[in-house]
């Protein structure tokens, strides 16, 4: 605050700024590191020196991967909450409490706040905006979408005179380790504990493989996108639990691989916002994101498609958001453009039938004269046409690998319903989105 202050009346002098860091793991640790060894550059950028004073943690005696001087950590919150002399804070912590109540108490009292917390920006912006308001406090969460990536950024200011209208992209780091690592002969819990021990996973890496992380993220890349309130609640989510190594297996003979790909659409004032599992076409730009990186790929009126892509996960990665993000408050001090909460105006979900997508469909049946007639007419009584078809015999029957034409995404789900109730399907199906710009015919798949 005093700071703040100091910055608003007469020339600017070099002064310290104190920053305190909720949450000294991972990232907390990273930031703090990357605040020492590029203090000198920020210094001479800004005319600051921004120095880590506290830092909060649960635990004092646990082995820190950049030890902050001594007194510095602390596991009492009032000692940072209460301390006048902090001028910006980094929220590091995750979680939705006590997280929440933290970033509120700092931002009412006029404390500026960076945080990587997905989960707390997605499901409380409104309150976090109006509390940073009232303050006169600056909320930023750049390292909360694709960690080192500056998409937040690109959107909230480099596109502010671009409609966007669809955002496409690989936003979870983790999930596109694992399943990268799948391809490549690992087994799904081999892959996991990896993506755990690089540092890429969430604290519950359930966030990660439900699809809960990519939610998240793709509800605040919606919002500030469309301009719009985006809840994680009006995100249609799966997650890579289900995909098993017969799946990588059949995309790969498909020539495409399996992503977790996260997708909003604004069309005629709706808005449909997805995050699943899907087939990837090995030509499509997001086929070659690998390991831990993500890539978003943004659509608009004016710009036609920018594709931002990068590391999506890591402490130093992360940090480098953050820093980022610390750097530009104490550059744009008092609230700036950039305090408009995105949260305008309210958009309607769009109807499944509105929004169009080719689809794989896999499904095991009764090998008997009839079947296959019987699966395509299910799908031909929806409209929905088949551009491409392997079978497979296995034991039990045969295995259909089915690739659609572009189809009502409505009309798949009801002719996959009505695919699982035949007496022949032996197995629940499987309808993956197909992610692929190019033509089935240029593929030869006609
Ligand atoms: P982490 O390694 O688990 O670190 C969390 C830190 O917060 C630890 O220092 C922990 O203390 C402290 N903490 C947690 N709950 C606390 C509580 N109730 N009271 C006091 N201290 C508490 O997690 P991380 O990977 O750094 O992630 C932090 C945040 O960044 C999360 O919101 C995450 O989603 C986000 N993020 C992470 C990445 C990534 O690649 N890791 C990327 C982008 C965004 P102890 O150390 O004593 O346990
Ligand atoms: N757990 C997240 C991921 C960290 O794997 O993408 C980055 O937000």
């Amino acid at each position: 605050m005093q700071f703040l202050r100091r910055l608003g009346c007469g020339p600017v002098t070099p002064v310290d700024v104190p920053i305190a860091l909720l949450g000294y793991g991972t990232v907390g640790a990273a930031v703090h590191r990357l605040l020492v060894e590029t203090g000198d550059d920020i210094e001479r950028l800004t005319g600051r020196r921004l120095r880590v004073t506290r830092a909060l943690v649960r635990d004092l005696a646990k082995e820190r991967g950049f030890a902050p001087e001594d007194g510095v950590l602390t596991t009492d919150a009032e000692e940072i909450l209460g301390d006048g002399e902090i001028a910006l804070a980094a929220e590091l912590m995750g979680g939705l409490e006590p997280a929440g109540s933290y970033v509120l108490s700092l931002l009412e009292r006029g404390v500026s706040v960076v945080t990587a917390n997905k989960q707390l920006v997605a499901h409380r912006s409104p309150e976090l905006f109006a509390a940073a308001a009232r303050g006169g406090a600056q909320l930023r969460f750049e390292a909360c979408v694709c960690a080192a990536i500056p998409v937040i950024k690109v959107l909230r200011e480099a596109l502010v005179a671009t409609h966007v209208h669809r955002v496409l992209g690989i936003v979870n780091g983790t999930t596109n380790f694992v399943l990268g690592e799948m391809e490549a002969g690992r087994t799904y819990e081999e892959a996991l504990a990896e993506a755990q021990r690089l540092g890429y996973a969430e604290a519950d890496p359930v966030d990660d493989v439900s699809g809960a992380d990519a939610a998240a993220k793709m509800a605040i890349l919606a919002s500030v996108a469309f301009g719009a309130r985006v809840a994680p609640e009006d995100v249609e989510v799966e997650g890579i639990e289900a995909v098993r190594p017969e799946h990588v297996a059949a995309a790969r003979a498909l020539e495409m691989t399996v992503k977790l790909v996260g997708q909003a659409t604004l069309a005629n004032g709706a808005a449909d916002v997805r995050v699943g599992p899907a087939l990837v076409d090995r030509h499509h730009p997001l086929a070659a994101v690998e390991g831990a990186f993500n890539a978003v790929m943004l659509q608009g009126d004016a710009i036609r498609e920018i594709t931002l892509s990068g590391p999506g996960a890591g402490g130093i990665e992360t940090a480098s958001a953050v820093v980022a993000d610390l750097v530009s408050i104490v550059g744009t001090s008092g609230p700036g453009f950039l305090q408009d909460d995105p949260a305008r105006r309210s958009l309607a979900r769009a109807d499944a039938d509105a929004i169009r997508s080719p689809f794989y469909v896999r499904v095991d049946v009764d090998d008997r004269p009839g079947v296959l007639a019987r699966v395509a007419g299910q799908l031909a009584v929806e409209g929905v046409s088949v551009a491409r078809l392997v079978q497979n015999q296995t034991d039990a029957g045969a295995t259909l690998h089915i690739v659609t034409h572009e189809a009502p995404v409505g009309s798949v789900a009801r002719s996959v319903r009505a695919i699982a109730a035949m007496p022949e399907t032996l197995e629940p199906p499987t309808a993956l989105r197909v992610v692929s710009d190019r033509g089935v015919e240029e593929l030869g798949w006609t």
